[in-house]
């Protein structure tokens, strides 16, 4: 799914986003020095890195399948135990983390359920467990501009809107809801980014990153000028720099017990 990419491919195309998301999602779960958290699907460790910043690498760990990102989360949180594991099977004992949390994973997962099983077992009885998604229908610009233009010259383009599921607070309650957690909360999340140019836009989606590069990826050049172009119009044929906004929902829930 174009996740065995570099740190510089990945932060290009969506770390931007990851920085300032990982601090609107923290906010929002809560964390406390002393305590001890987990981030599943850590990628190259935009939240692993801010959760460093708030409990102390030595108690923060990391998981994701990606051998590159896992090397490149470990280089940028030294001191953290980040290993390669995916999130139906996470390793490590029951009952370790006072807080799990997952950032623009869920949607990933092969078995999303399993996954917030295994999340609720290593963390502690009483402990948060949280995930955030993008919001893919409506919030998320950058992507809504690219699979619009997408569906403009193939309708049958997978647009992660249609692709995606848990993208809602609602669909995220549920799935929490059903992992017996409690005081299951949701909330919508809102971060921009600065891109200088529409080049600075564009060419992230050429590196094979996620759904969108691995998309472009598959195209002959022409369609792949034409999806250039119509990014370019929809986004009002910027000249110069611009923001996009980008909106994602997340939920959280605690072990009982
Ligand atoms: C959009 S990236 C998010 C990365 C990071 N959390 C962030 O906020 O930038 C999705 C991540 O999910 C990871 N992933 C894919 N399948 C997974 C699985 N089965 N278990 C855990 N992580 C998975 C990918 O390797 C990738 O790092």
């Amino acid at each position: 799914m174009g996740f065995d990419a570099t740190r510089n491919a990945y932060d290009r195309y969506m770390g931007r986003y990851s920085d300032q998301l990982a601090i609107t999602f923290l906010s929002f779960t809560g964390g406390e020095p002393g305590q001890r958290a987990l981030d599943v699907g850590c990628g190259p460790g935009a939240l692993t890195q801010v959760l460093a910043t708030g409990l102390g690498a030595s108690h923060v760990a990391a998981a994701d399948p990606s051998e590159s990102f896992v090397a490149a989360c470990s280089e940028r949180v030294p001191g953290a135990d980040v290993r390669r594991a995916a999130a139906a099977d996470l390793p490590w004992d029951d009952a370790t983390f006072d807080l799990v949390v997952s950032q623009l994973v869920l949607n990933f997962l092969p078995d999303p359920e399993a996954g917030v099983a295994e999340m609720r077992r290593v963390a502690r009885p009483g402990g948060t467990i949280a995930a955030c998604t993008w919001d893919y229908a409506d919030g998320m610009t950058m992507l809504r501009t690219f699979w619009d233009a997408a569906r403009d010259i193939d309708p049958d383009a997978p647009d992660e809107a249609r692709t995606m599921r848990f993208t809602t607070e609602r669909e995220l309650a549920t799935l929490w809801e059903g992992a017996g957690l409690t005081d299951v909360r949701t909330r919508s999340l809102e971060v921009s980014t600065e891109y200088a140019d529409f080049d600075d836009y564009w060419l992230p989606f050429t590196l094979g990153v996620g759904p969108g590069g691995a998309y472009a990826a598959s195209l002959d050049p022409g369609a792949l000028e034409r999806l250039r172009d119509g990014c370019f119009r929809r986004l009002g044929g910027p000249e110069g720099a611009f923001t996009l906004s980008a909106r994602a929902v997340a939920v959280s829930g605690r072990r009982p017990g």
